[in-house]
């Protein structure tokens, strides 16, 4: 299999399976979850969610990832993108201790329901919005960190999303994307939620395709469950 979106691009499909026989390429590729399915599938599975990814250790894993990451920057506003119950930030609030304005969207009213709750009374000045990660209702330049754990691998084009999250970007400013690998575990995630699923290499050329440049990937360094699931890639915006 090559890029995540040589197939996804044209078709609106996630790429599953591709390989060569001799001058046959026998490949299997997939219908995304539509916009309303997504939203309507996450607003059901908004309540247990948070009890899910604690119990496969992601709010340690995404800080010790953001501690790695970070190197002692405070960014002054943060975009999240896909916060669901707001995990992601909350370790990146626990991570900075600095106060800072974040603002957190998702296409789910019932996750963004659960994130106000998990965010309100942090140090940092939330703001939640329901939006579509693939048409962000921001100026260019807004923000000097974005955010986004597990939620391009749901779209049928997640080079179009992350170019849109580079616009809402500041020039130097950094992204920081988790996305799930491709590994067995990654198979089981594709199998319930249709997602893309993919490797260091593929992951760091969405991000460098996007405009970014010093693209590095990381595994998670923390508990078994994160590390065989995702992956994470950080690059930044050209001053
Ligand atoms: C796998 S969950 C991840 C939630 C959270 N970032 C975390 O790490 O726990 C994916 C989230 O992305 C949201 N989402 C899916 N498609 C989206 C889109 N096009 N724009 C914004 N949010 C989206 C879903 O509603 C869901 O809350």
């Amino acid at each position: 299999m090559s890029d995540i979106n040589a197939v996804a691009h044209t078709q609106g499909t996630i790429p599953v399976f591709a390989r060569w026989f001799g001058s046959w390429q026998i490949s299997v590729t997939r219908r995304a979850l539509s916009l309303q399915e997504l939203t309507q599938r996450y607003d059901e599975s908004a309540d247990g969610w948070q009890r899910t990814i604690d119990r496969l250790g992601f709010p340690a894993a995404y800080e010790s990832l953001l501690r790695q990451i970070a190197g002692g920057e405070t960014p002054s506003t943060v975009l999240d993108c896909g916060v669901g119950t707001g995990a992601m930030s909350q370790a990146l609030i626990r991570e900075l201790k600095a106060p800072f304005a974040l603002t957190a969207v998702d296409v789910s009213p019932r996750m963004l329901e659960q994130a106000q709750n998990a965010l309100q009374g942090t140090n940092a000045d939330v703001t939640v919005r329901q939006a579509d990660a693939a048409d962000l209702p921001f100026e260019n330049g807004s923000f000097d960190l974005v955010i986004t754990a597990h939620m391009l691998e749901h779209l049928p084009d997640p080079a179009g999303a992350l170019t849109e999250m580079v616009r809402v970007l500041k020039p130097g400013g950094q992204l920081i994307a988790c996305l799930t690998r491709r590994t067995w575990l990654g198979m089981i995630v594709h199998l319930k939620w249709r997602t893309h699923r993919v490797t260091p290499t593929q992951a760091k050329r969405l991000l460098k395709d996007a405009g970014l440049e010093n693209v590095v990937s990381l595994n998670f360094d923390r508990a078994p469950w994160c590390r065989r699931l995702s992956l994470a890639c950080t690059g930044r915006k050209p001053v």
